[in-house]
């Protein structure tokens, strides 16, 4: 029997160092052998944001420990790896140039093939990981720094539908977080707070709710955020900020959501259409709610990647390197490091309401 292929993933595009081992059973479906992640939370919490310096500093320091305990997990030999696949971008150039020359060195040493991957296609295939998924299927990304509709065609084929026009959800969750005095990141905790809270205490706004296709926008919502924020002052007045936030992105999300579905299904005839929400902010419980009940209505089969592979993680990085590995599609040592890689090259840069026509 062929001998199935071994890939070493790795992943330090931003705050997380990440390194896993995946291989794939008899039916082609990967298995995770290992899948170690170290967080810098507590490194960035002071600042309320990540600083790139201390960032690749401390991604300096753990990358090898990370990938030896990703090895030892394993218990694959690393001679056994058949290729390396290393997060290229997009991302932080300072962050993303350590994971990707650490992982040039061991391609080097050991004579193994090099694969550069693209962040965001890692969390495009993530949910490949736990669910059988065809193509193509209808994306929805949401994560720290991209909120975007995707017509997913093939490995390495993406469409744009749509994209926010300035902040990405996951960015309004840490800000308004931040508003509310919770600490750095504080995205999944807003989603604790909302549940303590009142959704219809505040009305916020939901920018390009009704123009622009499935486009997005958040900015006018952190701004009403702030203004609140100076307001209040009591735990339950959070409780029900955070509560009223968690409501309005849910609407937003609800509302493009069908638009890109109405736009997927006019595209393709299909008997049985895929409706992927991928990122980390697919963690999010409430919006995992709201958009399987769409799917329901929709008539559109709703998949997630498991709650721990939402956020950065490397397995969905050597993910992309195994379906690469299978094509060959290998790439050369001198490789760069790309800190802005869209997934559809074709698609026009849009930011700033003005671009929004109609
Ligand atoms: N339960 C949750 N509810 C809402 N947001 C969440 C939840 N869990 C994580 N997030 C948000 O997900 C984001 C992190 O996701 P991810 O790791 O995919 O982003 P990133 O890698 O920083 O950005 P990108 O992938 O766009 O480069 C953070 O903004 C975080 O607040
Ligand atoms: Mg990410």
């Amino acid at each position: 029997m062929k001998k199935k292929p071994i890939i070493l993933g790795i992943e330090s595009s931003c705050d997380e160092t990440a390194a896993s081992i995946i291989t794939e059973n008899e039916h082609g479906n990967p298995i995770i052998l290992s899948n170690i992640v170290s967080s810098q939370v507590d490194v960035h919490k002071d600042f309320g944001g990540v600083v790139p310096e201390l960032a690749a500093r401390a991604h300096i320091e753990k990358i090898d420990l990370i990938t030896q305990k990703a090895i030892e997990k394993s218990k694959v030999k690393l001679e056994d790896v058949d290729a390396i696949a290393a997060t290229a971008g997009p991302g932080l150039v300072v962050c993303l140039s350590v994971g990707l020359s650490f992982a040039k060195a061991l391609a080097l040493s050991l004579n193994k093939p090099l694969i550069a991957v693209n962040h965001l296609e890692g969390h495009a295939l993530s949910p490949r990981l736990n669910s059988k998924l065809n193509y193509p299927y209808l994306l929805l990304l949401i994560s720290g720094g991209h909120t975007q509709f995707l017509d997913v065609q093939e490995l390495g084929v993406y469409k744009r539908l749509g994209t926010t026009i300035d902040d990405a959800v996951g960015e309004a969750f840490d800000k308004t977080a931040k508003l509310i005095g919770i600490e750095f990141p504080g995205g999944p905790k807003i989603e604790e707070y909302a549940k303590k809270g009142d959704p219809n205490k505040y009305n916020l706004p939901k920018p390009i709710l009704n123009k622009g296709g499935c486009n997005l926008s958040f900015a006018g919502l952190k701004t009403a955020v702030l203004k609140i924020s100076k307001e209040i002052k009591t735990d339950q007045e959070k409780f029900d900020l955070a509560a009223s936030f968690q409501k309005t992105i849910e609407e937003i999300l609800l509302k493009k959501s069908k638009i890109a579905i109405k736009e997927f299904r006019n595209k393709y005839n299909k008997k049985e259409h895929t409706f992927v929400i991928a990122g980390g902010v697919a963690a999010n419980k409430k919006i995992r709610e709201v958009l399987i009940n769409l799917c329901k209505e929709e008539d559109f089969i709703p998949i997630f990647p498991p709650i721990n592979l939402c956020g950065d993680n490397a397995a969905m990085i050597a993910l992309v390197g195994l379906e690469k590995s299978k094509i060959k599609k290998f790439d050369n040592l001198d490789y760069p490091v790309k800190p802005r890689w869209p997934l559809d090259k074709d698609a026009a840069f849009l930011k700033g309401a003005g671009v929004i026509l109609k």
